[in-house]
């Protein structure tokens, strides 16, 4: 186990706070050596060694959100919690979920929300308050916490299926949706922003790579995604989900490489955007 961040990482990406007005997006992801992240029909496959892996854990740990589709949601049900790192540091906190799911459609068996509904019943809530966040909780520190999940929707979902979704302990944040009825990637640092989050991690899948990837600058000319960070695994996937969705891979921008790092098995490559 590393008993610290890994240090090509701690180099490159802003220490914390994140300034919430300029939120730092770094995008990430593993794939096989052709290229993909998923097996056939989306099938989930281990790409990280338990090096690489536990990177991304600490990964998580130095951004303020973790952002996922709601197909990944719906597919690999994951946790994106951060076991690996040592669970006795209170300093050490789990990101705040993020899923981008414009329909709504996130499934209220999610493990993502049964987790966060077991840790709300499990603490104590004193004066009647509803506990909406652990951030609402002053003595939940370290890496056990589990956060709430909160849903970016469409502001044409109907309001009782948004109600559906908070009675069963999300919390959705509905946005205006961009003419291909998606969340635009350039609208992500604004919602960022007034929820008070200075940072996200953006773990997959192969819709929304593509879509930040793809996406224009800010409005100040920088690019949208600030660093680039790739576990490549030496397997071939064959028939599986592309990093990018088939006939998006014209258009992707020039990388810089900032570092290779060698991890167990594994190459991890943490890049910029020219
Ligand atoms: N290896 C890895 O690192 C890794 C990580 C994560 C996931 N994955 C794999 O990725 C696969 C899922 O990828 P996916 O492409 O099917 O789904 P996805 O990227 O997880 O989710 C795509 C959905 O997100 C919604 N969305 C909202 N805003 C969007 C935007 N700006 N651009 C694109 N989509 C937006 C859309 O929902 P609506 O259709 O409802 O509009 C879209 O269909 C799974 O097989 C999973 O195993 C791999």
């Amino acid at each position: 186990m590393l008993t610290f961040p890994p240090a090509f990482l701690v180099g490159h990406l802003p220490a914390r706070p994140h300034d919430p007005a300029r939120p730092h997006v770094t995008v990430t992801w593993a794939q096989s050596l052709d290229a993909k992240i998923a097996g056939p029909g989306g099938a989930r496959v281990i790409l990280s060694g338990p090096e690489s892996m536990e990177m991304t854990h600490w990964l998580r740990t130095m951004h303020d959100a973790i952002l996922v589709g709601i197909n990944t949601i719906i597919m690999d049900d994951p946790r994106l919690k951060i076991q690996l790192v040592p669970q006795d540091d209170p300093s050490l906190l789990p990101p705040q979920p993020l899923i981008l799911d414009p329909q709504l459609r996130f499934p209220l068996s999610a493990r993502i929300l049964s987790e966060w509904n077991k840790y709300r019943g499990s603490r104590e809530l004193r004066d009647d308050r509803i506990l909406r966040d652990s951030r609402d909780v002053p003595d939940a520190r370290g890496p056990a916490v589990v956060r709430q999940p909160w849903i970016v929707c469409g502001d044409t979902v109907p309001p009782e299926r948004r109600e559906e979704v908070e009675r069963a302990g999300a919390r959705v944040v509905p946005t205006q949706l961009d003419g291909s009825g998606r969340i635009s990637p350039n609208a992500l640092p604004a919602i960022l922003s007034s929820l008070g989050l200075g940072s996200v991690m953006i773990e997959g899948g192969s819709r929304i790579l593509s879509s930040f990837l793809h996406a224009p600058s800010r409005a100040d000319g920088s690019p949208l995604v600030d660093s680039v960070i790739v576990t490549v695994a030496p397997m071939f996937i064959g028939e599986g989900v592309g990093v990018v969705p088939e006939g998006e891979d014209r258009g992707l921008p020039p990388l810089r490489t900032i570092h290779t790092e060698t991890m167990g098995k594994d190459a991890v490559m943490l890049c910029a955007l020219r």
